[in-house]
């Protein structure tokens, strides 16, 4: 991201050019931030002895996947369609782990049926597994009773989690796996999503540990993602080469206990991808009341839902008027809800951008985690393009959704 002579660029383009040829909203993602932030990452967790699967519920645009896989990465796969989109794009199955919750018994048979590995978060599923697959290896997800992240609907441990076996259960993990003859080969926990406390993945990171000194057949521990990145003009970047050097230290003495060494595995989402991408949209409307100028555009919470799901903060400017003087107002979508409201409703419900008129082009920063993947098709509205963008070139990724893929499955349109 540069600015001059008062315009935002993307890739070298300014963000004004790029909706002028593509159409608004759209998404744009820096095909250079994406690689960098890929390879800082490996450099802290070295192949040699971490396998890092980005966990492409993040931004699963094949694209995208395409770069990362030629770049090394596995993958972390969450149902069917991110398996069958990342044998598509050409990983290897042995470089994808299908971690499903709540999964259906056809899920697990098709990644089976595709060689890829399965991670299972509870015992049902571990004795349905059993019956189905006997003496095969399989991984299990273990909920080390603690959890982390930025909202609570993104803790994933600790006792009001849904996901993976308590740590307190896991001798029965054993004992269905004796009776079905399986390898457990793997032991996985993810405690959340947005930890900005190195210090709560140490402690998950050991309390894992502690279980998988039990499992006597382990060929790696995975320890999920939850990575985060720094949203705010205040925030800082995680310290990653310190982590990666506590990890990997503790994990090391580990295995030497163990009396074997074993792979680690990391599943970053959000630290890869969601600084490369901006949600770029088109000033519509302007609004004021007795308390607030609101700024309309033409997204909403159907492109981007964390700031109204999570109250989730997003860096917001006018990339048309970078340099223009500032003025204090809300950014509201174009979806038929009070709460579609970009800066939200509390300390941060007033931000100052470069005075926005009618026309301009506002960019929404380090949208590219969870922000198309999580989008719907509320209001009728369709999707927007994607685009990657690298040295002044430019290629669509992805179309804009048009009237036709909105009604494509009514009856009533032949569907
Ligand atoms: C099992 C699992 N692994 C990895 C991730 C990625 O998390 P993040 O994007 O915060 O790194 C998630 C996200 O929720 C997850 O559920």
């Amino acid at each position: 991201m540069e600015v001059s002579e008062g315009l935002l660029y993307l890739g070298g383009i300014s963000a004004d050019s790029l909706l002028e040829r593509f159409g608004s909203p759209l998404y744009v993602y820096e095909e250079d931030v994406l690689i960098s932030r890929f390879r800082k990452m490996r450099n802290c967790f070295p192949p040699d002895e971490v396998d890092i699967h980005y966990a492409m519920k993040a931004n699963y645009n094949p694209s995208l996947l395409s770069l990362l896989c030629r770049e090394g990465a596995c993958i972390d796969a969450v149902s069917s369609g991110d398996v069958r989109m990342a044998l598509e794009v050409g990983f290897d199955p042995h470089r994808i782990l299908f971690t499903g919750n709540n999964s259906r018994l056809e899920e697990i048979e098709f990644s089976m049926s595709k060689k890829v590995p399965v991670n299972l978060g509870s015992l049902e599923l571990l004795e349905l597994y059993g019956n189905r697959f006997p003496g095969t290896s399989v991984s299990i997800r273990v909920n080390p009773g603690m959890g982390a992240g930025h909202h609570s609907h993104c803790i994933t441990g600790g006792p009001d989690s849904k996901f993976g076996i308590y740590r307190d259960r896991l001798a029965d993990a054993l004992k269905i796996s004796e009776k079905h003859g399986l390898k457990l080969s793997g032991i996985h926990s993810h405690i959340g999503t947005g930890i900005r406390k190195t210090e709560a993945m140490i402690e998950a990171m050991d309390l894992i540990l502690d279980s998988a000194k039990h499992f006597p057949e382990l060929e790696f521990v995975d320890f999920g993602g939850g990575f985060d990145i720094p949203y705010r003009e205040s925030d800082e970047e995680l310290d990653l080469e310190e982590l990666g050097q506590r990890m990997r230290q503790r994990f090391r003495e580990f295995c030497k206990n163990y009396g074997r060494d074993l792979k680690m595995k990391i599943e970053p989402g959000r630290y890869i991808i969601g600084p490369a991408g901006a949600l770029l949209a088109t000033v519509t409307n302007i609004t004021e009341t007795p308390s607030k100028k609101f700024v309309g555009i033409d997204t909403g919470f159907n492109h981007l839902i964390r700031p109204m799901m999570y109250g989730s903060y997003h860096r917001i400017v006018n990339a048309s008027k970078m340099d223009a003087p500032k003025e204090s107002v809300a950014v509201a979508g174009n979806i038929c809800e009070s709460g579609d409201v970009f800066t939200g409703k509390g300390p941060d419900a007033i931000r100052k951008i470069g005075g926005p008129k009618i026309g301009d082009c506002i960019a929404i920063l380090d949208t590219g985690a969870y922000g198309l993947s999580m989008a719907s098709q509320y209001n009728l509205r369709e999707l927007p393009a994607e685009i990657l963008v690298k040295n002044k070139n430019v290629e669509m990724i992805r179309r804009r959704q048009d009237f036709g893929d909105l009604v494509v499955n009514f009856n009533w349109f032949g569907g």
